[in-house]
């Protein structure tokens, strides 16, 4: 973390979990436990029928509401899909966008991605942008050449004063759900490889002011040590973020 230069931002992804009475009640759950965290930003991003429900009952709190994708089109003929306007109508703030399962069971792309953040960005949401290799990429050695051809690509068009709207979280695929977490040096690695490929698209000021998390297996055991790196601003957390206890110990990693 570098709270000097830019916010520290404590994402969970429920994936497709809780119901709407079930959201209520891990809301109200997580309130009074997460009031004191003052220096970081905490998300929720929640399945969408359950934005509404999240919605209310985050209100008053710190908690910001997030969705987990959304059409890169502003409205029309596209059965089942969700814009961007819609979530920001209802209140969202943010939408992970290029989720590696999206990518793999979607058929999500560099260039719809780039499609969505650019969306995001105009109906005002934030776009928290997944970028992450496979195994095969990790071990052939090609990790940072496929992340900074999905940073590129995610960012075209994306003009220099947007850039610090964008969140990137790093998530090596096969650390995610499976219990296997990068090791605090490796997942700093790559996000500060991100970070250099923003300074290179954008210059150093507005590559320092880019929250970059860190997600897969992220658990309240293992938060501190992440979030103590340099490059690592915050956490994009799945199974864990389903539990308060577990959720509310990382967010506390982050205040330390
Ligand atoms: P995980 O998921 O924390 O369960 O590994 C992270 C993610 O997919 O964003």
């Amino acid at each position: 973390m570098n709270r000097r230069y830019r916010k520290t931002i404590i994402a969970g992804n429920w994936k497709m979990n809780k119901t709407a009475s079930e959201t209520r009640a891990l809301i109200e759950e997580l309130k009074p436990l997460l009031a004191k965290a003052k220096w970081c930003d905490v998300v929720l991003c929640v399945p969408f029928v359950d934005i509404s429900a999240a919605i209310k009952a985050a209100k008053g709190s710190k908690i910001a509401i997030g969705a987990q994708n959304m059409h890169f089109e502003k409205s029309g003929a596209f059965t089942g899909e969700v814009s961007a306007d819609m979530l920001t109508d209802l209140g969202v703030k943010y939408a992970i966008i290029g989720h590696s399962e999206r990518r793999q069971y979607f058929n999500e792309t560099d260039e719809t991605v780039n499609k969505k953040v650019i969306k995001a960005l105009e109906a005002g949401l934030r776009p928290i942008v997944c970028v992450g290799e496979s195994i095969e990429q990790r071990d052939q050695g090609v990790t940072m050449d496929n992340i900074r051809m999905q940073v590129k690509i995610a960012l075209k068009g994306v003009a220099a004063k947007e850039l610090k709207k964008v969140v990137f979280a790093y998530e090596p695929i096969w650390a995610i759900g499976t219990g296997r977490t990068a090791t605090s040096s490796q997942a700093n690695e790559v996000c500060e490889g991100v970070r250099t490929c923003l300074r290179e698209l954008y210059g150093a000021r507005a590559a320092r002011s880019v929250t970059i998390q860190y997600g897969g297996s992220m658990n309240a055991k293992n938060a501190a040590e992440l979030l103590a790196q340099t490059d690592i601003d915050g956490g994009l957390i799945g199974g864990a973020s389903l539990k308060a206890a577990d959720f509310t110990q990382i967010v506390e990693a982050a205040n330390q």
